[in-house]
């Protein structure tokens, strides 16, 4: 998704404005622009591509400056090129912009009738020409950018300069991310954390509303009518290192390596305990938790698969009534509220617009019993929820999700064991056994991980087919769902996901030869029924490839390939089946040559409806 960096400095902050680019290019983006302010004036650069298109224009041009703003840009209104990328101008004024202004088309009318010329597609280039015809009624560009602000409808994070006002930057947020960063040198914003390491740690997190004024030595916050504000200065502890690729090929791949130390640090709080504290959700959790009677989840994407394998584990083992909504249907839905309800929100960005909105829509029904489980400790969501349990995976820079989602039901168990146990229904002995299990999760991926050459081996064999289908029952088929996402998101082969008594509903009129059958058999209890589902398959001559538990008892034979898995892991082993399938997704994008990190058409973080 779009990114944003801006800095007001002693020095040429060009370096700067590139570097911290490159640190968002992990979000996805097509192309990208800066503007500076120097002493020919402002001067601006675009480039559809990659952030090094931006830098090589840098290095012809030598374009160097004090104040600058840069940008990322993932298209929504208008396609990506040139004319589109930000940042957009308008009488010596130019804007960057995250988001997307929901009554640009009204406001690109009434200015068009004033005058102003458009020459791009872009929702943003209103923003730029309403500053400026606010600037006839006052000459302050910040009061200007507010009054501007004020017309705006949707969701922005917003940086300006203006060629007139050299030594300032003026930025706002309205459900897009955005911070500062501060430092004896100059001042920054951003989109995110990351990009503003290279220059400093001290972080300030605008709130929804704010609009900051950035000057070398100063800075000040204000709410969009004027009203000054004080927010906190923080120190970002994340690690430069954590986003480094080190001596993997790609994130992902790292990333998948990473999971046994990302669940190892998730679960680290639990140390040597033999029984779950509920404060491990926050302080109050148990006065919050005591009379629930049903939990809703909601997320997008990997992390609503998650909810959907806690939707097993809940009800199974806690006997909790659980549902799980998609963010993106549940906020335009009409449904039925139940203030007894815990509302569960997943997110590994904790900035997915859909699912913030959905949170929001879940509190103006009155359901205030909020829990977030994220992976960024400083997101908008984390703020938003009265419980929160923060993932430890480390930062997630493949678009693919793969050490989030892990780590995201490890934290769910936790969730269904101190249900289980509020409800009276986890004796000490299985308590005990549960969080053995848990901390036993580390060791068991790594073997998992073990399997990787006989998963590359069999990329080969995917690599030239259009489609594939994922099969998994109980609380496996969400895995088999999320292996087909990783699969269509990274190779860009159509796969599907289907429980696999649901194949002889419609589906199995699919299968041929041509098409691969990827099916997730662990040793329980619906293993022989899944067994036969798979006959089925064969029987009509698909190929079948099979990730089974060292104690399935499934054989290899003719079209049916079988990978053992080391153990059989109980309710847990969700966990386990995901890591061959994000692998096999991993590897069959090689071979397709894909951009692995940075899938055609998607970004990292969603932060638009
Ligand atoms: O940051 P979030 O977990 O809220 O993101 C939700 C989805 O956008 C995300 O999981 C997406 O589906 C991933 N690219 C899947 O790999």
């Amino acid at each position: 998704m779009c990114g944003i960096v801006a800095a007001v400095a002693g020095r040429n902050i060009v370096p700067v404005l590139l570097e911290g680019l490159r640190r968002l290019e992990y979000r996805g983006y097509d192309s990208a622009g800066l503007a500076l302010i120097n002493e020919t004036g402002l001067q601006r650069l675009r480039a559809v591509g990659r952030v090094s298109e931006l830098s090589a224009q840098v290095d012809q041009t030598g374009a160097a400056g004090h104040t600058g703003i840069a940008h990322t840009r993932w298209a929504t209104h208008g396609v990506p090129c040139e004319r589109n990328a930000h940042p957009h101008i308008s009488g010596g004024l130019a804007v960057v912009h995250n988001g997307i202004i929901e009554n640009h088309e009204a406001l690109r009318s009434r200015l068009k009738a004033e005058g102003y010329e458009f020459t791009s597609e872009t929702d943003t280039e209103v923003v730029a020409h309403l500053i400026v015809s606010e600037l006839k009624r006052t000459s302050d560009l910040f009061a200007a950018t507010r009054a501007a602000i004020l017309q705006l409808q949707g969701a922005y994070a917003l940086a300006v300069l203006r060629e007139t006002d050299p030594s300032r930057v003026i930025v706002a947020r309205e459900g897009s991310p955005l911070l500062l960063g501060l430092s004896d040198e100059g001042n920054y914003a951003a989109s995110d954390a990351s990009a503003l390491l290279q220059v400093t740690r001290r972080i300030v997190y605008l709130e929804n509303g704010d609009c900051a004024e950035l000057m070398r030595d100063s800075y000040r916050v204000v709410r969009i009518d004027g009203t000054p504000v004080e927010r906190a200065e923080t120190e970002s502890l994340l690690s430069a290192d954590a986003v480094e690729l080190g001596l993997y090929r790609h994130y992902m791949q790292k990333e998948i390596f990473e999971q046994p130390v990302a669940l190892a640090n998730t679960l680290e709080m639990l140390g040597a305990a033999r029984s779950i504290q509920p404060g491990l959700f926050g302080a109050n959790t148990e006065e919050i938790l005591k009379d629930v009677q049903q939990v809703l989840i909601i997320a997008c994407g990997t992390s609503y698969h998650a909810g959907l394998v806690a939707r097993y584990w809940l009800e199974a083992i806690a006997g909790i009534p659980c549902n799980v909504e998609v963010a993106s249907e549940y906020r335009y839905r009409e449904s039925v509220p139940d203030p007894k309800t815990l509302v569960v929100t997943l997110s590994q960005s904790g900035e997915t617009a859909d699912t913030l909105a959905a949170l929001q829509h879940a509190k103006a029904l009155g359901m205030t019993r909020t829990l977030c489980i994220c992976n960024v400790p400083e997101s908008s969501l984390v703020r938003e929820n009265s419980l929160r349990f923060i993932t430890r995976a480390g930062p997630e820079i493949g678009v693919a999700s793969t050490k989030a989602f892990t780590t995201q039901l490890a934290a769910l168990y936790l969730l269904t064991l101190i249900f289980a146990k509020l409800r009276g229904r986890l004796s000490e002995q299985v308590e005990a056994a549960e969080l053995q299990a848990l901390r036993h999760l580390p060791s068991a991926v790594t073997k998992v991980l073990e399997l990787e050459p006989g998963i590359r081996e069999w990329s080969e064999r995917f690599a030239m087919k259009q489609d594939a289908l994922f099969l998994g029952r109980g609380r496996h088929y969400p895995i088999a769902m999320e292996g087909a996402l990783k699969l269509k998101e990274i190779s860009y082969i159509h796969a599907e996901a289907y429980p696999a008594g649901e194949l002889k509903h419609g589906p199995l009129a699919l299968v041929d030869k041509e098409m691969p059958v990827i099916a997730v058999a662990p040793n329980d209890l619906l293993l022989e029924k899944l067994k036969s589902n798979l006959q089925e398959v064969r029987a009509r001559g698909g190929e079948l490839y099979v990730f089974a538990d060292a104690d399935s008892e499934m054989l290899e034979s003719d079209g049916v390939h079988v990978m053992q898995l080391p153990e059989h892991y109980g309710q847990l082993s969700p966990l386990i089946h995901v890591v061959p399938l994000q692998l096999l997704a991993y590897h069959v994008a090689l071979v397709r040559g894909t951009d692995v990190d940075k899938p055609r058409n998607l970004a990292k973080s969603v932060t638009v409806e």
